[in-house]
């Protein structure tokens, strides 16, 4: 509280907080240009915002927080631009590890790792087993991850299980299906936020945000901090939730 003016992270219910949020981290590009700046000026000071959003996440008490940082088609970008995001993923790795371990974060990965460069995923190996002592929040980054591509894959590893009568055909429903998921284990997101003023999910997390709240705003990513982080949860708490239900059953 500053002023007598309740600040917007105040304004924040602490008993109705969304367990995970998924976040399309968009604008990169655009806010670079618009500065006269080249692309990777704009990754860079995105990853302040990504420091922000995960210690407002954690400040707050967010259970499970997932970020899109690079797709499977984003591969096709200028070969440049791709090392430069490589590159920056590895330092923002080292740099942030400390930060990780002193709010008892634990990071986790999903995607196609195995087609990312060697020396990220050795980055990313250590970093994951270093946080996995942690309890606080999960930190999820997806990397080279598509949802077409993650579907796919679990339906090629749930025939494999129904050929080698580990499962039975009869027995799959959507929680059998979501364990083939890269995301196994983990609560589908109560909100998805999508910066930049695009209104697309873009191959992300498809199967998960059946349900998900959705929120986009005009900011782009490197300008999207704290504040816009708490003001995003606040309007997820200030909407009802029907999961298919009328307004009057989710009253009683
Ligand atoms: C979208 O902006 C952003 C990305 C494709 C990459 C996001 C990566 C970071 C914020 C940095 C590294 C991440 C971590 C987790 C340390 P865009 O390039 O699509 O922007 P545009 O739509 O304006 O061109």
């Amino acid at each position: 509280m500053i002023n007598g003016i309740m600040d917007i992270k105040d304004q924040i219910n602490k008993e109705n907080l969304p367990s995970h949020v998924a976040v399309i981290m968009d604008g990169n590009g655009r806010w670079a240009k618009a500065k006269g700046k080249n692309r990777i000026f704009g990754h860079k000071s995105g990853v302040k915002s990504v420091r922000e959003v995960t210690e407002a996440a954690a400040e707050l008490g967010i259970k499970y927080l997932t970020l899109y940082a690079f797709s499977t088609e984003n591969w096709n970008r200028p070969r440049e631009e791709i090392n430069a995001l490589m590159t920056l993923l590895v330092s923002s790795l080292s740099s942030e590890t400390k930060t990780l371990m002193t709010n008892n974060i634990r990071l986790l990965v999903i995607g196609d790792v195995e087609s990312l460069p060697s020396v990220v995923l050795k980055k990313l190996n250590t970093v994951i087993h270093k946080t996995s002592v942690n309890t606080g929040m999960s930190l999820i980054l997806a990397l080279s991850y598509s949802s077409r591509w993650e579907i796919v894959n679990a339906a090629k590893k749930l025939a494999k299980d129904v050929q080698e009568g580990k499962v039975l055909t009869k027995d799959i429903d959507n929680d059998i299906f979501s364990e083939y998921l890269t995301t196994s284990g983990i609560p589908d997101p109560d909100i998805l936020i999508r910066t930049s003023g695009e209104f697309r999910i873009s191959n992300f997390l498809l199967w998960q945000i059946a349900y998900s709240e959705l929120y986009f705003t005009n900011i782009l990513w490197p300008d999207f901090r704290k504040d816009e982080f708490f003001k995003a949860i606040f309007e997820f708490q200030n909407r009802e939730r029907r999961f298919g239900k009328t307004s009057e059953q989710i009253k009683a």
